[in-house]
């Protein structure tokens, strides 16, 4: 399967490869990181980003296909349905059909409240499903969730919103217990504890799995709890817009029926957005590693309605992205692979990073090897670096790999490349945004009331990059929390008559920053038009055309 030029490398990194298990690469300082990302991290990039013009956020950068898309216009302004024409009247709407809003819709249910989820696929069609490595809880004994929030605090460069980081590590523990309970299956030993694992930027063991396919495990799990308690799942429905009253409280949203074109009017006391990420925007004309529905639809509709974002202009591109053979270009390589021992090597087999460095300089690394350096491995995609996965059978024993990582090892033999014999080929992927809607420590939103945010959409959790494993966290603890203080809530809203004026007034907005953005916003599916390739084009150099309905 590899071309002869690979075979060529393979032989070097396997003859240093017995040289390199005896020693561990040296960790960065905190100087040479930082001077690593701003010269290679792709958020450095002048070019990637543009300046918001309106809207709370005006003057900051976003990237530029989320700019555009902010820039756009409502698809309702050229028609907008009968809004006292009520479709679905519930207590909780939650929109986003992946484990935050499973988890935010299950504890409002227990709460009492009558709550629907709305999801612009099929419940489960999300990112949640997609997460391999694991998640993180400060729940062994030499640990604690102080340490869990330091790891987390530097990894994200100090920027994480200490009241939010703390909920999630205080709360992690917890987390941990309730899936447990609910049947997700972890990885435990013989004596029923549950097996943790280092991720980049943890000092303690405490990623805890569902061997490589952790997220489908938690997803399957908080789905069947939905589906179970009955809670009405309204399924390939987009909410394209919030609803607001006269004193400026969410009061619902219009949702799109993705089949028929139609539009419904769903009335709520409380909405919570747990839309997730931004990936199949393709910033920077990087592959993903997320869902064919991450479109950061959840942003639009909150900025629109005037909720702010908090570090939008941050992206995490996963260190190690497929990039060979090309039909699993940009699918996730999970952490979880450096963590049970495969070091990055390069094309003359020598390791140029410790394999545990926290994302963002994982991926700077990998970039800067492939760059300044010369010392990638040419593929048809462009320039890799190896993930020496032989040597988790080295370390480890004969069997590891299918018994830890048994989706990695599968995807890569459809393509009749044995792991456990070979190394893969990586680049970094886009995998996440760190960046969102801004919130409170009790999960609403500040500047509309009634107003939750959960999962990837919040910003500000994580800081400016985050750790493996505290997003599944995230999703579980701050759906949960806001599954019930949204029912909570809604005990006390009295609405008014729902409007959309606020479309109208940033339609007007637009038009005085003169952004004649074309298309419309949110995108909810995303557009992939069909490029020509010149013969040698690199992939990631072509432009993808502006991102618009
Ligand atoms: O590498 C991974 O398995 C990804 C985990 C995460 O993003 O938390």
């Amino acid at each position: 399967m590899y071309t002869p030029e690979m075979l060529e490398s393979i032989r070097k990194v396997e003859a240093t490869r017995a040289a390199r298990m005896g020693v561990e690469p040296r960790r960065m300082t905190a100087e040479e990181k930082d001077e690593l990302l701003r010269a290679f991290h792709p958020d450095y990039r002048p070019e990637g980003f543009k300046e918001i013009k309106v809207g709370p956020n005006k003057g900051q950068k976003a990237p530029v296909e989320l700019t555009n898309l902010l820039h756009a216009n409502s698809r309702l302004l050229s028609g907008a349905p009968d809004l006292n024409k009520i479709d679905y009247d519930v207590d909780v709407l939650v929109i986003g059909g992946g484990g935050a809003g499973a988890c935010a819709a299950i504890e409002a249910d227990e709460a009492g409240a009558k709550v629907m989820i709305v999801t612009k696929l099929r419940i489960g069609d999300t990112n949640t499903m997609m997460a391999e490595g694991g998640i993180q809880a400060a729940d062994k004994e030499n640990d604690s969730p102080v340490q869990h929030y330091l790891d987390a605090f530097g990894g994200g460069h100090f920027a994480a919103r200490p009241e939010l980081l703390r909920r999630l590590v205080i709360e992690a523990p917890d987390a941990i217990q309730w899936l447990n309970n609910l049947g997700v299956m972890f990885d435990k030993d013989a004596d029923g504890r549950m097996i943790t694992t280092h991720g980049g930027g943890t000092s303690r063991k405490r990623m805890h799995a569902c061997k490589d396919y952790s997220g489908a495990e938690i997803m399957r799990t908080v789905r069947d709890e939905v589906l179970n308690r009955k809670i009405p799942v309204v399924e390939f429905t987009s909410a394209v817009e919030l609803l607001k009253d006269e004193n400026g409280q969410v009061t619902g949203a219009v949702l799109l029926n993705m089949e028929t074109g139609d539009y419904l009017v769903a009335k709520a006391k409380t909405v919570v957005i747990a839309t997730g990420g931004a990936g199949r925007l393709h910033y920077q004309n990087f592959p993903t590693s997320n869902h064919y529905g991450a479109t950061a639809d959840g942003l639009i509709l909150g900025y629109r309605a005037g909720a702010p974002l908090l570090y939008q202009d941050t992206i995490q591109y996963h260190p190690t992205g497929a990039l060979y053979p090309s039909q699993i270009y940009g699918a996730l390589v999970t952490e979880k692979v450096r963590s049970i021992g495969a070091m990055l090597v390069n094309r003359e087999g020598e390791a140029f990073m410790h394999p545990l460095e926290t994302r963002d300089v994982s991926a700077a690394s990998i970039i800067r090897e492939c760059s300044a350096r010369g010392k990638g491995v040419h593929t048809p995609l462009g320039d890799g670096v190896w993930l020496d996965t032989p040597m988790i059978e080295q370390l480890h024993g004969a069997g590891t790999i299918e018994k830890r990582i048994p989706a990695m090892l599968r995807m890569y033999m459809n393509y009749d490349i044995d792991m456990r014999k070979q190394p893969i080929l990586v680049y970094p992927t886009l995998h996440y945004q760190n960046g969102g809607l801004e919130i409170g420590g009790d999960g609403f939103t500040k500047t509309i009331p009634n107003l939750l945010v959960a999962g990837e959409a919040v910003g500000g959790i994580h800081g400016r990059n985050r750790l493996m494993g505290n997003s599944l966290l995230d999703i579980i603890v701050f759906g949960r929390d806001a599954g019930k203080a949204a029912a909570a809530k809604a005990k006390t809203v009295t609405l008014g008559t729902p409007n959309l004026d606020h479309i109208y007034q940033y339609a007007d907005m637009l038009k005085e920053a003169g952004c004649t953005e074309e298309g419309v916003s949110p995108l909810l599916l995303p557009h992939y038009a069909r490029h020509e390739r010149k013969k040698g084009e690199h992939m990631r150099e072509i432009p993808v055309s502006r991102i618009t309905d």
